[in-house]
């Protein structure tokens, strides 16, 4: 244990990673016993929270316990020889677990499952019953920039190769009066859902580039209710990125929503939903032909009862999966999202780049049309430009 504590510091992520630090401590003892080992790489002993999965496989922690699980040792293994990897955000439940459940049920993926809370992963994991050695837990704080490069140096110093990111976590604040923020000061969520998935996939677009997988993928996950196209996406409020005054000047506590006008936490979670879609979108444009990267988004169905809504109302979390099943029949289990996201993660012939993809119950997966406001090109680029100079990307 004082190897775990001595051999590291968390230094990016201000008093919330700190109280997973000790998280981490904890597991180090819960999980000493259990004989779960990953594949091939072990994750870099960098933070107390990596040095926790690695000392899960270990004998016993001792003071070499850092050096056992040094990134070099994991290194040596030829990316080729590698199983294929899926970086997953926000694994630890609904949508995003269930999908790395269907990944690592193949035998041909590993996962790695990008967390803020390791040991709600790690507990995750176990209780649906991902097979021991098919993923690892690596913390990531989307709510920090220097989470997020904390989490992308660590990823790299694994060794690991990498053939798919899925950017799946969010934040839905539907009920919230006032804003909150992130670490940098952003609203939370657009901080987390946009900006933080911004930054990750633009650190390890390289990582893709180089994947020995001859489909390296990169999928943020979209929402139906950002695209005003559609019947759900016109329930009030309406997503809207206006004019982006508000994304120019910070999205701060004085101006916290993209378009510059009065705070709604539902709307900020469709408007960071729109600025995923168009991310994208604008990564396709960008990237696809020099990379070969494809670049996808999707709407995987209404999964009425993930912890997406823990923060709404008693009353709507009672009648939204009965609504959405008899009513409007849009909904969707947490497993059946899970196995569309692992297909648009892995099925050859969802490989299409720029795509956006759902599912109907008589054509299964297809190709959906956006919403006028996500297919406008030259407010992507904007947002783009604006979004690069928010995490520090472009001056
Ligand atoms: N539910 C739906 O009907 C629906 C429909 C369309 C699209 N989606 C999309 O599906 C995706 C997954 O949502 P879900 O329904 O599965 O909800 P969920 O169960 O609440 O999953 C969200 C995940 O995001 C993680 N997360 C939140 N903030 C984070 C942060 N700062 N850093 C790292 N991870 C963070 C959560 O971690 P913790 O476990 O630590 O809280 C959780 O693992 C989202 O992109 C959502 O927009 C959902």
């Amino acid at each position: 244990m004082s190897a775990v504590m001595s051999t590291s510091k968390i230094s990016n992520a201000g008093a919330q990673i700190s109280g997973k630090a000790s998280h981490a401590a904890k597991v180090v003892r819960l999980q000493a016993p259990c004989a779960r080992i990953p594949s091939i790489a072990m994750p870099v002993a960098r933070s107390p929270l990596v040095i926790a999965a690695a000392a899960a496989t270990a004998p016993a922690p001792s003071a070499s316990l850092a050096d056992q699980f040094k990134p070099n040792a994991v290194a040596r293994v030829p990316p080729t020889q590698q199983k294929q990897t899926a970086i997953i955000t926000g694994a630890s439940s609904g949508l995003g677990l269930n999908a790395a459940k269907a990944l690592a049920a193949t035998g041909e993926w590993h996962v790695v499952m990008a967390c803020r809370d390791f040991l709600k992963a790690e507990k995750a994991a176990k209780a649906i019953g991902m097979p021991a050695g098919s993923y690892s837990i690596l913390h990531l704080d989307l709510s920090s920039l220097e989470s997020v490069r904390q989490f992308v140096a660590n990823f790299k110093a694994t060794g690991r190769r990498l053939d798919a990111l899925i950017c799946n976590a969010a934040v839905y604040l539907p009920t919230a009066k006032e804003p909150r923020f992130t670490a940098d000061g952003f609203e939370l969520s657009v901080g987390t859902n946009h900006l933080g998935h911004f930054l990750l996939a633009n650190l390890l677009l390289d990582d893709l580039k180089n994947a020995p997988n001859k489909q390296p993928r990169c999928i943020i996950v979209g929402s139906i209710t950002g695209n005003t196209n559609t019947l759900a996406g016109n329930v009030p409020p309406k997503a809207n990125l206006g004019d982006l005054s508000g994304l120019a000047s910070g999205v701060t506590i004085a101006n916290p929503m993209m378009d510059g006008k009065e705070f709604d936490g539902a709307k900020a979670y469709k408007d960071s939903k729109v600025a995923c879609m168009m991310t994208v979108r604008q990564m396709h444009e960008r990237f696809h032909e020099s990379t070969g990267v494809t670049f996808a988004s999707l709407y995987p169905g209404c999964i009425a009862e993930t912890g997406l809504f823990r923060e709404h109302y008693g009353i709507f979390k009672t009648l939204f999966p009965p609504f959405q099943k008899y009513v409007t029949k849009g909904y969707v289990s947490e497993e059946e999202a899970g196995r569309r996201l692992a297909q648009v993660i892995s099925d050859p012939k969802l490989n299409k780049s720029g795509a956006y993809w759902s599912w109907s119950s008589s054509k299964g997966s297809f190709e959906n049309q956006v919403s006028e406001e996500v297919a406008d090109d030259a407010k992507a680029a904007k947002l783009w430009d604006l979004s690069a100079k928010l995490v520090g990307l472009s001056a």
